[in-house]
């Protein structure tokens, strides 16, 4: 996707495999986990107050919020409920998109991500020059929150599920403030914020988003770094010999060149890799039957122009892209992609080995037996999909990657759970 981080990349891929310390003794043990600076300082988003409040008192406000039940329409469902902090705060459950809205019973049309590592996301913007690669290659839209960018920061993200008639369902931001006010922890909120703080319905709500956002700031919860993969990066573990060749299959641009858009090194400067480069890229992915709004044959969730994302609803050559998600933690889900359409990560590594070279096995067929080619976009956009390795190949051709060379690819995706014990 951009050739000067790609060359990076495979050199310092070369460089671990084979085994020459040195280089990246030097950058490590970096683990530059990047923002201290909560966002809220500063922020002309944020409502004065006299005193500014402490870090520490809003993550533990946001802490409590975030696990709250009350806080929804239905009193049975927290942003926990999809963010399990049990499962890398991604769904704790095989379903493709989560019930929610005020009885429970409504399906939303994307699946949950992980709030893992979110915490350096970039604004969205239309034209990404990278400062830590060759800056003069535009990688076109790139970063924001959701899975269409379309959410600028997690405070401003965090309105849409509070709001949705799918997710919280409440119906504005004075019933979210109705509900803190009778909260358990009304008191911590008043001594945080303000003796008077109930009474300024919208700075409450602000604060509330910001106290959510902080939370999710927080290194510990939220990005670790702790994962085996990052154990080996510091030197301090290896990895077996599957977990190796799946890391340079993973790398390699002429087999799985997964690092192109899911960035694996060590960045320039000395960051550990966020396993995405934030950028929205159409793939093609199959449609999913089981997801409601789709049975109307008319509906085509199409990320970056829309429907739920407006802003750019008449840039038709942004129709079907989504963003790369990072792949830190991503063997603890099950489910994957924006439509929860695939089970398993074989099943996910298999697809884009075989999206072009045996499509009639992703694809459903029409009526004349033709094979719908990414069926979940109109035709006139199928132009927008990526066909870089290893989705560079034609019907007939051998896939990118064998059946063993998958198994090492998902041996390799598991060193990216946090939590190891050496
Ligand atoms: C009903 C399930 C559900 C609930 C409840 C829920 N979310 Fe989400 N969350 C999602 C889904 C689905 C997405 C992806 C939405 C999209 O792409 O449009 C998402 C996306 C996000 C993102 C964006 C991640 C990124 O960087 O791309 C953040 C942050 C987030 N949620 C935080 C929260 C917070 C905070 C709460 C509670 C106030 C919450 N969520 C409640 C399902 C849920
Ligand atoms: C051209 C950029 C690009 C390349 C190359 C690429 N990916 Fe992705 N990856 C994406 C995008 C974009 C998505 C989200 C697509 C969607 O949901 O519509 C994604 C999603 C995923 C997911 C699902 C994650 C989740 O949370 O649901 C996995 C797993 C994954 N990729 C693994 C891989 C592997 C393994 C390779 C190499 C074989 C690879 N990717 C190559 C861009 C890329």
């Amino acid at each position: 996707m951009k050739p000067a981080v790609l060359a990076f990349l495979s050199g310092i891929a070369v460089l671990f495999l084979n085994g020459c310390g040195q280089q990246h003794a030097d950058a490590g043990p970096v683990a530059k986990a990047e923002p201290a600076k909560p966002a809220y300082v500063g922020a002309t988003y944020a409502p004065t107050l006299k005193q500014q409040p402490s870090v520490a008192a809003m993550t533990a406000l946001g802490r409590t919020m975030f696990s709250d039940p009350s806080l929804s329409a239905s009193g049975k469902m927290s942003c926990a409920t999809c963010h399990s902090p049990e499962h890398a705060f991604g769904p704790p459950n095989n379903l493709a998109v989560q019930l929610g809205g005020k009885e429970m019973n409504t399906l939303g049309t994307r699946a949950a991500p992980s709030l893992r590592y979110i915490q350096n996301v970039p604004a969205f913007t239309e034209h990404f020059f990278d400062d830590d690669g060759d800056d003069s290659i535009d990688a076109g839209p790139t970063g924001g929150h959701n899975w269409d960018g379309r959410a600028p920061s997690t405070h401003d993200q965090a309105r849409i599920p509070l709001l949705s008639a799918h997710e919280m369902g409440n119906a504005s931001p004075a019933e979210v403030v109705e509900k803190l006010k009778r909260a358990s922890y009304a008191a911590q909120f008043r001594q945080v914020f303000g003796a008077d703080i109930f009474d300024k319905q919208e700075q409450a709500f602000k604060w509330a988003l910001m106290a959510l956002e902080v939370f999710q700031e927080s290194p510990a919860e939220f990005y670790p770094y702790n994962s085996k993969y990052d154990a080996f990066l510091r030197q301090q573990t290896r990895l077996s010999k599957q977990e190796l060749r799946g890391l340079q299959l993973f790398n390699n641009p002429a087999k799985g060149n997964c690092a192109s858009c899911h960035i694996s090194a060590i960045s320039p400067s000395g960051a550990f890799p966020q396993f995405t480069d934030y950028g929205l890229i159409a793939i093609g992915v199959p449609r999913n039957k089981h997801i409601p709004a789709n049975a109307d044959p008319k509906y085509y969730d199409m990320g970056l122009c829309g429907p739920d994302r407006t802003d750019l609803k008449d840039r038709t050559e942004y129709c079907g892209m989504f963003k790369t998600p990072s792949l830190r933690n991503v063997a603890t889900r099950k489910v994957f992609f924006h439509n929860g359409g695939f089970t398993s990560l074989e099943q996910v590594i298999k697809f884009y080995v075989e999206r072009d070279t045996q499509p009639q096995k992703w694809y459903p067929k029409a009526k004349d037996g033709s094979v719908m080619k990414y069926d979940d976009l109109p035709p006139a956009y199928h132009g927008n999909v990526n066909v870089e390795a290893p989705f560079d190949r034609k019907p007939g051709d051998r896939p990118a990657l064998t059946d063993s060379e998958i198994k090492d690819v998902v041996a390799f995706l598991k060193t990216l759970n946090d939590g190891y014990k050496p």
